[in-house]
């Protein structure tokens, strides 16, 4: 759906350099804001980013009576007040990260009726891993049309199998067991830095919790939570995002709140295509020089190299010396913006809906492009920092939903981007 405004005007061929700060991460935000109704006690959620996906989530949490102030960039929650139960199916539609909203619901009200999310165009992005487990805890659930149906009134612990390691199943479950008496097992849960994180929050307002970062998560249920002041970790997508432009641009970023842990493989990967990088506690700092190496890579869970970074990596091997392939294993038809690629000059071959062949070229040329997801959008503009000429990247709406004041950023670091 095309919004007004929405597009991206970037001139090419700006090597970056200086220092950036990485926001809050999005995907520990969410999860966390979410269980901040797991106690009707104060919650303040420091440095929270400025992006669509957490004003859609505190736009559909003060509907349904929670009162949130922000004091900067900080958030309050006092959900006291918290009264209705049915989740605004508009903002449903819009985000997958609403399905977040269950667990703490389920936990707080007993039951609760959900609009099937939508989220980016990635995949199915099915929600059947987060009904078995709610099921086998003894928690009914019914379909009435395109809304589901949940109650928890006679929940009970119990051991649970997640078929893959899902990161919003994990989260929802860990949320809602916090509260469930006896002990809760989720085996194949997802190690995520943002479900440890999500763990750690939890903790600290009274759960217990242990395994977190394991593939086995045990949870103690607890009578009640208590408020807490939680700042969460970095983003280390955003991260990995600046890293991939100077990778792509040449030039030399710091990049400060960053966790080279969090970001092993992709460090690795970057390396191997011939960057220097150096790490230093929470201080990555990156250069680049010459023509990048090719690769061959492969996505999976964590600590796996994660899907959120395959499309800046589809367009760093697009300029890379040679021919590279890429395999997405997490979600089918994750490579939107092959096409827009191509229409910039690239030369790339798609074999099935998880694998292409990549024939690095010496440049790509500016041209109008469309984001049609989050991370895609954002590699869009990777590739027009780097592309011959103007590129005019459309459908930025996706990026403000994971990105805080991209653009901004990015020029502060020499590139030169308006936003229409
Ligand atoms: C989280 O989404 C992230 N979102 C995604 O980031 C990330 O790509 C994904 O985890 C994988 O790391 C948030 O944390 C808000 P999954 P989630 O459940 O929880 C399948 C971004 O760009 N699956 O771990 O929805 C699913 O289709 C976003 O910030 C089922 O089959 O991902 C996928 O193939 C994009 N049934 C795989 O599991 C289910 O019930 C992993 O999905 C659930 C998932």
């Amino acid at each position: 759906m095309k919004e007004k405004n929405d597009s991206f005007i970037i001139k090419g061929g700006k090597k970056l350099f200086g220092e950036a700060y990485v926001q809050t991460s999005k995907n520990a935000c969410l999860p966390i804001i979410s269980s901040s109704l797991l106690t009707t006690e104060k919650v303040k959620i420091k440095d929270c980013p400025d992006i669509l996906d957490v004003k859609n989530m505190v736009l559909m949490l003060q509907k349904l009576g929670v009162k949130i102030d922000h004091d900067g960039k900080d958030l309050i929650i006092d959900s006291s007040g918290l009264n209705n139960v049915n989740l605004d199916c508009e903002l449903t539609k819009t985000m997958r990260s609403s399905i977040f909203l269950l667990g703490s619901l389920l936990q707080r009200f007993g039951t609760i009726m959900i609009n099937t999310p939508g989220g980016c165009k990635i995949g199915a992005r099915p929600i059947d891993i987060h009904i078995d487990a709610f099921k086998k805890l003894g928690v009914k659930v019914s379909c009435l049309g395109d809304c589901l149906f949940f109650d928890a009134s006679r929940a009970k612990a119990n051991k649970i199998h997640l078929k893959l390691p899902s990161v919003g199943a994990t989260e929802n479950i860990v949320q809602f067991a916090c509260l469930l008496k006896g002990k809760t097992e989720i085996v194949n849960a997802a190690k995520e830095p943002e479900v440890v994180d999500l763990c750690n929050f939890l903790s600290l307002m009274g759960a217990k919790i242990l395994g977190a970062g394991t593939n086995k998560i045990t949870i103690y249920g607890v009578d009640s939570l208590h408020g807490v002041e939680y700042r969460p970790i970095g983003d280390r997508i955003v991260a990995g995002t600046l890293m991939t432009a100077v990778a792509l641009t040449g030039g030399e970023l710091t990049l400060r709140n960053a966790n080279a842990n969090q970001n092993e493989k992709l460090i690795d990967i970057l390396r191997r295509m011939g960057c220097q990088i150096n790490i230093k506690h929470d201080i990555i700092k990156v250069t680049k020089s010459g023509r990048l190496n090719s690769i061959d890579v492969v996505t999976g869970y964590y600590p796996e190299f994660p899907t959120d970074l395959q499309s800046m990596l589809l367009v760093l091997m697009c300029l890379a010396n040679g021919e590279s392939r890429l395999q997405e294993n997490i979600f089918e038809n994750r490579f939107l913006i092959k096409d827009e690629l191509i229409k910039m000059g690239a030369q790339i071959h798609q074999i099935d809906n998880r694998n292409v062949l990549v024939y690095g070229q010496n440049e790509l040329r500016g041209c109008t492009v469309q984001a049609k997801d989050l991370r895609g959008g954002a590699s869009l503009v990777l590739a027009g920092l780097v592309a011959k000429g103007e590129t005019v990247v459309e459908g930025i709406r996706y990026i403000d939903r994971g990105y805080d004041h991209f653009e901004d950023v990015l020029n502060s670091l020499g590139a030169d981007i308006k936003r229409t």
